[in-house]
């Protein structure tokens, strides 16, 4: 017995067959969506690889640098007490046996030669501005951190800074001297020539204030100048390769440099070392 007529049971049986046919297109779709998807992940997992070996390279490329810099540092301060050491002796002793010898003649000479006599006086005048001026080369080539201690050291390179330039400066400190050991001492103060370098250079300052001390485990220095005040874009340009150098030099000591400028009000840079050698990488 038909239960439908036939031209219905055909209009049917293509309807199913063209939903097995949509049914198949879709799961062949969906195929081809799973395998494209699965690609995607396959793609994505191996940047994610890539991604972290960069990463990795470049961390170790930084360290690499920062203990190169380390090392070029120490390497530096090496050669300057090698020359500084060649300049004072050396050329001093040179010096000194030049103004025996003036002196010799100066003796031996008649008292009725006065313009002979003027001639060798001043020489020997000239003898000790020389004497003078390798006396100060050789110290700021490697100033006697050793001998004279931090406090001094950096009391004595302001004085300098005033005669040089003017600029009226002002240490204030309560500090005996310092217990940080030579290495951080020749770390704070190359720093400090560094800022004072930059206050003659840019700053315009008529006045510098420095203080020093210690509080707890840290040594703090903070130079204040008067002058336009260093901007915030200068403070983060990766172009600003001497604050950078000041930081890294603070950073192999474990300690840190900061900077802030007021437009017109002046610089103020503070460098902070921990007491305690604990080193963040060593300047050895
Ligand atoms: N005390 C300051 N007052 C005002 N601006 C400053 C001061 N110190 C630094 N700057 C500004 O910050 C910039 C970056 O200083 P940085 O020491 O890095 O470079 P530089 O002194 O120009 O060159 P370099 O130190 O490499 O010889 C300077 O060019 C200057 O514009
Ligand atoms: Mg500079």
């Amino acid at each position: 017995m038909e239960l439908l007529p036939s031209t219905e049971q055909n209009s049917l049986a293509r309807q199913s067959h063209t939903s097995q046919q949509l049914i198949a297109e879709l799961e062949a779709h969906l195929t081809q969506v799973t395998a494209q998807l699965l690609t995607a992940k396959a793609n994505l997992a191996n940047e994610s690889a890539d991604h972290r070996r960069t990463e990795d390279e470049f961390r170790r490329s930084t360290e690499q640098l920062r203990e190169l810099s380390a090392r070029l540092q120490s390497v530096r301060e090496e050669e300057r007490t090698r020359i500084s050491r060649a300049i004072h002796d050396e050329l001093g002793q040179t010096l000194t046996g030049l103004k025996m010898d003036v002196a010799w003649l100066q003796g031996h000479l008649d008292p009725q030669q006065l313009a002979l006599l003027t001639k060798t006086q001043a020489m020997s005048d000239l003898i000790d501005t020389t004497v003078q001026i390798v006396r100060r080369i050789s110290t700021e080539l490697r100033p006697g951190i050793l001998d004279l201690g931090l406090v001094a050291t950096i009391e004595w390179q302001l004085q300098e800074f005033q005669t040089r330039t003017g600029i009226k400066s002002k240490l204030i400190s309560s500090l005996e001297e310092t217990t940080l050991d030579d290495d951080g001492s020749t770390v704070v103060f190359r720093i400090f020539q560094e800022i004072l370098t930059n206050v003659v250079r840019h700053a315009g300052a008529t006045q510098v204030e420095v203080t020093l001390e210690e509080t707890a485990a840290f040594l703090t220095l903070q130079v204040a100048d008067n002058g336009r005040g260093m901007t915030a874009s200068e403070i983060d340009s990766p172009r600003s390769i001497g604050l950078l150098g000041m930081q890294e030099r603070a950073r192999l000591r474990a300690g840190e440099v900061q900077f802030h400028g007021a437009p017109g009000q002046g610089t103020t840079v503070t460098v902070r070392l921990p007491l305690e050698a604990a080193s963040g990488g060593g300047t050895k």
